[in-house]
């Protein structure tokens, strides 16, 4: 028997991408039902490439018919409806930060923690809510864990340069009209981003927080501890730049035991939901423009730090809508589906 699953923001960046991606890898599922809001009740949306599914309301949908819910429609709709979804006995994948530092709501990155998944049933002391991370964060634990399971990572700095579509649809939007529009001398006029995107960098994701960083550096923080380890130390640094799709790290580690770049390079090139492509010449390396529609996180420029005693510094390249959005939730829903859980 297969899912009856639901796409919840079915009309958004994520969303669109959550459904093809059901489609492409093929998901058990039965029926899958388009969510949106009222605006787009009656819309049609594509499921891979020769199906159409008509957008229903969220205020009318029953999530005591399906199984499985992957949300992407905001936080304030995710914190409003999720719980009564997981109540009805649907099991959530959550992809805003509603409820990722929730004790009793597992943080899932498939190829680091998959077996925290089972905590997310109510008989285990779960809400039938699992979370995804934040998109920065989903690609760089992937490219952590086999190094801290070899080395035992201590410290971590990640200077992030974040793609517009990490603030959905409209962020990527903002980045187009604004282009255009600066070669036609219209003035920009930012909306979505505090300043101008086109031509520009923002060091300014998120709120800011009382100790200067913002909401996005702290999420880094503490969501990789939550998935990997609570004693890895972990600073971000992050930038908003003109890429519509793509968010790409520096990432600085500092390690408890020597790490030998040719020896990482070689773990990095084994572990699940890795590529390396690091050639030390022109073209060796991967852009966030390469990395769109795939679903790898790409491991470059790595090589050791002669700053500290052991160290190593590396670029990381994914698709954030896709292994930092749309490709986790559907990896989780896999996971359910493997697994034989049901929230009823
Ligand atoms: P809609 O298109 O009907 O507004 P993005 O992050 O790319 O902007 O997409 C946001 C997604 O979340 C869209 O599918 C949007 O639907 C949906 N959404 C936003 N607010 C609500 C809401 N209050 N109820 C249901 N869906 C919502």
């Amino acid at each position: 028997m297969g899912y009856r699953v639901a796409v919840v923001g079915a009309t958004g960046a994520v969303g669109r991408e959550m459904l093809q991606t059901l489609a492409e890898r093929n998901f058990p599922a039965d029926k899958v039902h388009a969510v949106a809001s009222a605006r787009s009740a009656g819309r049609e949306v594509s499921f891979g490439e020769d199906e159409v599914l008509t957008v229903s309301s969220l205020d009318k949908f029953d999530f005591s018919e399906v199984d499985i819910a992957l949300f992407s429609a905001g936080g304030a709709t995710s914190k409003d409806v999720a719980p009564r979804a997981g109540e009805a006995g649907c099991i959530v994948i959550d992809n805003s930060s509603a409820f990722r530092m929730d004790a009793d709501v597992p943080l899932i990155v498939p190829e680091v923690n998959a077996d925290a998944v089972d905590g997310a049933l109510p008989a285990n002391g779960g809400r039938n809510i699992i979370a995804n991370p934040n998109c920065s964060t989903a690609q760089l634990v992937v490219a952590l864990k086999p190094l801290h399971d070899a080395y035992g990572v201590k410290r971590v700095v990640v200077s992030t340069y974040q793609a517009v579509s990490g603030a959905g649809k409209g962020g990527m939007d903002e980045l187009f009209n604004q282009t255009r529009g600066i070669y036609v001398n219209e003035p920009a006029r930012p909306e979505q981003f505090t300043k101008q995107i086109a031509f520009n960098a923002i060091p300014h994701i998120d709120v800011f927080m009382d100790d200067g960083f913002t909401k996005e550096e702290w999420k880094m923080t503490v969501e990789t501890k939550k998935i990997l380890d609570p004693a890895i130390d972990l600073v971000a640094h992050c930038v908003r730049i003109p890429v519509f799709i793509g968010h790409s790290e520096a990432v600085f580690i500092e390690t408890d035991k020597p790490i030998d770049e040719n020896a990482a390079r070689d773990l990095l090139r084994n572990a699940p939901g890795v590529t390396v492509i690091d050639h030390r010449a022109n073209e060796g390396y991967v852009t966030p423009h390469e990395c769109a529609g795939e679903d790898a996180v790409f491991i470059s420029r790595l090589r050791s730090d002669p700053s500290v005693e052991n160290g190593l510094v590396f670029w990381c390249v994914s698709d954030n809508l896709r292994k930092g959005a749309a490709l986790n939730s559907v990896q989780i829903a896999e996971l359910v589906a493997a697994r034989g859980m049901s929230g009823r």
